[in-house]
This record gives C-alpha cells, structure tokens and sequence, in this order.
C-alpha cells in the first residue's frame, strides 16, 4: 500500500512565539518540518509529499528539506495559505494528477516526533475501505463545555472524547469533496475547520478513529517545545 501526503508547515507559530516560522523552529538541532518528513517517509509507504510553506520563506524550507540526510523523493513545497484549511487546499491543488482512489495523508509538521505505525495504522485502514481515518487519545482531563460568560453549560462524558491527532488518512476523492464542500460555505464555518476530518463531517461523510500515540503529541507553546526536546532525547537514549 503506497500513500502521498500533505505536509501542512506554513503558519508562522504565533503561539510558539520564536522568531523562525514554526516548521523551521529547531528541534534538538532540526527543524520540525524536517522531522515531520522523515517520520512520513520512514513509514516506508510515502511515495510522494506535498509540503505547505510560509510564502516568505519558501526557500528556507526548500533549503532545510534539501539539505536534510536522505532527502525525501518526490518532494515539493508549495505556498500556503492564510489558513490551515487554505494551505491544504493548495496542496490538494497540487495533486490533481493524483486519481481519487489514492491514499492521502495530511499531517502537521506540528507534530514532528510521531511514529511510523502510527502513520502506517492510519493509512493502512484507509486502504482497508475507510474513507476518512484519524489517530486519536483518550483525554485524561474531565472537559467541560464554556458558555462565553464563563458559565459551565455541560461536563462532556470523557469515556466518548478522544483527543485528534495527524496524520489523518483519506481516500483522495473524499478529501476533495469534503474541501469542495467547505469552500462552498460560510467563511466563519470553514476558519472553525481545525482539521480535515471536522470538513468530510460536515459534508456528512464518516470518519473512523484509530489508536494514536503520545509521541505524535502537537507543538504548540514554548512548554510544548521543551517536552518534545526531552522526548527526544528519551527516544535516542
Ligand atoms: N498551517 C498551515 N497554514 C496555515 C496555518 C497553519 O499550513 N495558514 C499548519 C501549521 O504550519 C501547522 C499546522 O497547520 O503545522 C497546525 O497549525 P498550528 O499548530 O496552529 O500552527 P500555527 O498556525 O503555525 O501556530 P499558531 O496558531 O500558534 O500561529
Ligand atoms: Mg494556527
């Protein structure tokens, strides 16, 4: 079973607050976007990614991909869009040669440090006949839902939640859709779209979860940055 991915990595980390865009933010001497290739193509089932860029600095993460040991095949960067949504669009874009049989993977060079059976789980069940296949956690918080006067409207049941991750597998055909779908929406439903899977939902398809794992965990804050320098070290030690 082969797969192409989209490699989103052009928001500029805000959260973060480090002066580089985020996907070129060092983790333990190399950048996430880096990383987040090598767990795609370590997975040994991508034979093609199409990786989402900041416009402002395409080259660097031409340069930081290039440059990188064993440099990815079929590899391409393109410019991102204003949203994580309209990046994805752009890399689909890129694609359409692609027939919609294909597995596609989206994954966030937010999450450098997940691990191949995680990508290769997930792809795997979409080959298998899923249409849309997300990794997901169970949450160990008891989560609540916010009223925005600060009121608590409900306590969720925690055993049904699951905390989403990437990558997240499609057929090609329904990750098309799902974005046509979106597009044609109302602008402040689709920049509620946090991921792919949340567009084939509201386009009435059904997504199907898989086992995720803490390593895939989402870089995010500065703190987050710090957990994942000490993962890695654990990793390699
Ligand atoms: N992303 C993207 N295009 C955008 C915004 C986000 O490709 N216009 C990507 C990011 O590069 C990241 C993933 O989507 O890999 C998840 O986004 P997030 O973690 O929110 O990253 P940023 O948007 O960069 O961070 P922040 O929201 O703190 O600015
Ligand atoms: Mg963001």
């Amino acid at each position: 079973m082969r797969a192409v991915a989209i490699l989103t990595a052009a928001g500029s980390g805000t959260r973060l607050g480090h002066a580089l865009p985020k996907a070129l933010v060092p983790l333990a001497g190399i950048p996430l976007v880096v990383r987040a290739a090598h767990a795609l193509t370590s997975s040994g089932i991508v034979r093609r990614i199409v990786v989402t860029a900041p416009p402002e600095a395409l080259d660097d993460v031409v340069a930081a991909l290039g440059a990188a040991p064993g440099a990815v095949p079929g590899l391409e960067v393109v410019p991102g869009g204003t949203t994580r949504q309209a990046s994805v669009a752009a890399a689909l874009a890129r694609l359409a040669d692609e027939p919609d049989d294909a597995v596609v993977l989206v994954h966030d060079a937010a999450r450098p440090l997940v691990p191949v059976r995680v990508v290769r789980r997930v792809a795997g069940t979409v080959a298998m006949g899923r249409d849309a296949v997300v990794p997901a956690l169970p949450v160990a918080d008891t989560i609540k839902q916010v009223g925005p006067d600060g009121a608590v409207v409900r306590t969720l049941e925690r055993p049904a939640l699951r905390a989403v991750q990437t990558p997240q597998g499609f057929t090609l055909g329904a990750l098309r859709s799902a974005h046509a779908a979106a597009s044609h929406r109302a602008d402040d439903e689709a920049l509620a779209a946090t991921d792919d899977a949340g567009l084939v939902e509201a386009a009435g398809g059904q997504v199907w979860v898989v086992e995720g794992h803490e390593d895939a965990m989402k870089i995010t804050t500065p703190r987050d940055l710090v957990v994942a320098t000490a993962l890695v070290s654990a990793l390699v030690g």
